[in-house]
């Protein structure tokens, strides 16, 4: 199905609407995160299927603390749970699980079931899943930029040693391409401090879906309206 079409080799996806969708069935927020977590299993495998090799999912910001407790505490509860429920599904579908962000910020328990399912899963060869979480795109850089100046400290790096590569190496992303594409759900038109140094030229889909009802069918239209782009990373258009 997906033979014709140009995947994406590395999927961004800004997961956002879980509290609207709740709001609209008049259930709590936490209802609404809990029905998103049905999406991310269903994306995660329609990713995979796709050919996709790296799938960077934004499902915490750093900015997401400032919410009530009682909703960071659920989210932390629900990512817990679904790491101990889909580890063995993961494993199963060769999906290699890894994460980005400040995890020394989450609850022990949490490190502990993202550890062991990184260990369990390290060997995989499938689709890559990168969990973006306590992740704020500013921060990456604050931490990037605070070990080059330890190196330069050290006398490890000079000033003219100070390059792109400098700095993308010492990013959480390190390993990984930069996104071919950023899927936003809910409307809203904002990066909300989502991987700013690597989305200098990742295609954007928006949709107004909101996430617990983004599911393969709409996946798909993405990756069909990326497949006809063309990307030009400053170049002319060619003749
Ligand atoms: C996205 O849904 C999930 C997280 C940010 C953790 P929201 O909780 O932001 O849902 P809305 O934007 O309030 O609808
Ligand atoms: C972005 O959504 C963060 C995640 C999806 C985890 P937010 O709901 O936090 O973004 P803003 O506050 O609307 O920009
Ligand atoms: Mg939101």
């Amino acid at each position: 199905m997906s033979g014709s079409l140009n995947i994406p080799r590395h999927v961004a996806i800004i997961m956002d609407g879980n509290g609207r969708w709740a709001r609209e069935r008049g259930l709590s927020r936490i209802e609404g995160h809990r029905a998103g977590a049905e999406s991310v299993r269903a994306i995660v495998r329609a990713a995979g299927e796709a050919g996709v090799e790296f799938l960077t999912l934004y499902a915490f910001s750093l900015e997401n603390w400032v919410r009530p407790r009682a909703e960071t505490s659920a989210l932390m509860r629900l990512l817990t749970h679904y790491l101990r429920r889909e580890v063995a599904e993961l494993d199963k579908n060769n999906v290699r699980l890894e994460a980005i962000g400040r995890l020394d910020d989450l609850p022990k328990v949490a490190q502990r079931e993202l550890e062991e399912a990184r260990r369990a899963t390290a060997k995989n060869t499938g689709l890559t899943l990168i969990l973006a979480l306590s992740y704020g795109g500013r921060a990456e850089i604050v931490d990037a930029v605070r070990g080059i100046v330890a190196d330069a400290h050290a006398g490890r790096l000079k000033p003219e040693q100070v390059d792109e590569k400098a700095i993308s190496s010492r990013l959480y992303t390190a390993r990984y391409p930069d996104p071919d594409l950023l899927i936003r759900t809910s409307g809203e038109m904002r990066l909300s401090n989502f991987l700013l140094w690597q989305m200098s030229y990742t295609e954007m889909w928006i949709t107004p879906m909101l996430w617990p009802d983004f599911r393969k069918p709409e996946f798909m239209r993405a990756i069909e309206d990326y497949s006809k782009r063309q990307r030009r990373f400053g170049g002319v258009e060619p003749a």
